[in-house]
């Protein structure tokens, strides 16, 4: 669980995370928040030995917390690795829901844009963006998963050790694309079941221009080198 200016959020998702899936270890992975996040989650983990927190020092966006939180995960022999989001956005009630449909794929991406995907409250520009975002995904990288920006997910370790996470660049939610594009590649089982994503009540998205104009640029790049590879493969 990613963090970045989370103080008011943390504890309440820390308890319905423990108690709706009392077996997961929590890993919060904060990025030296100025407002105290990364206090607070000691706090938690002082108190509960399924909590664990890994202190970063810079804000150095998604994708790097959760490479090294995926790290921490593998070396510690973890056979399945989930990431969400700390907000209240992703509902820990839903995990086990991810959970069994891990028994049958690589990964599991909980959706919001397959039959029975859900929104609450979120503002209408951002269900825009993510929809903009998802068709541009799919044209350009010829992806067949509906929410290839979604932000809760399982993946088996395995998985995470098949996609030579050292090589993934995006800092910031492109990191979700990225993953998910290497799964494919690598000829993985991914399977999307539907989700409810709750909009935050309390403290703010981190999502900036910057990051839309990074996942723009990526995405491109990575169409079009897919492209490139397909027309060398047919021209032999
Ligand atoms: N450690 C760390 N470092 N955590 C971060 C950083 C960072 O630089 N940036 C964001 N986070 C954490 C937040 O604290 C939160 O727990 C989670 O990552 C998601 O950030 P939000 O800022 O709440 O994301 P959002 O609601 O705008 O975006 C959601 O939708 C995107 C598009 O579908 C998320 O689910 C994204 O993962 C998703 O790509
Ligand atoms: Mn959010």
């Amino acid at each position: 669980m990613p963090t970045y200016e989370e103080r008011q959020n943390l504890e309440p998702i820390a308890a319905r995370l423990r108690n709706a899936v009392p077996d997961a270890d929590l890993l919060v992975v904060d990025d030296n928040s100025p407002d105290g996040t990364g206090d607070l989650a000691d706090k938690l983990s002082e108190a509960d030995p399924h909590i664990q927190v890994l202190h970063r020092t810079d804000k150095a966006g998604l994708g790097p917390a959760y490479i090294a939180g995926f790290r921490w995960a593998l070396e510690r022999g973890y056979d399945a690795v989930v990431e969400m989001d700390a907000d209240g956005s992703h509902q820990p009630e839903q995990l086990p829901q991810l959970l069994a449909a891990l028994d049958h794929a690589d990964g599991v991406i909980g959706s919001r844009w397959v039959p029975g995907g859900k929104l609450l409250n979120w503002p209408k520009s951002r269900e825009a963006l993510s929809r903009a975002a998802n068709v541009y995904t799919r044209l350009v990288l010829g992806l067949k998963i509906k929410d290839a920006t979604g932000g809760y997910r399982a993946y088996r370790a395995s998985a995470l050790r098949a996609i030579s996470l050292d090589t993934v660049e995006s800092a910031g939610y492109c990191f979700q694309i990225d993953l998910t594009l290497r799964m494919v590649e690598a000829g993985l089982r991914i399977v999307e079941v539907p989700i409810t994503f709750v909009e935050r009540e309390r403290g703010a998205s981190k999502m900036s221009r910057a990051i839309i104009g990074e996942a723009f640029l990526r995405v491109a790049q990575w169409g079009i080198a897919r492209r490139l590879h397909r027309s060398r493969a047919g021209a032999q």
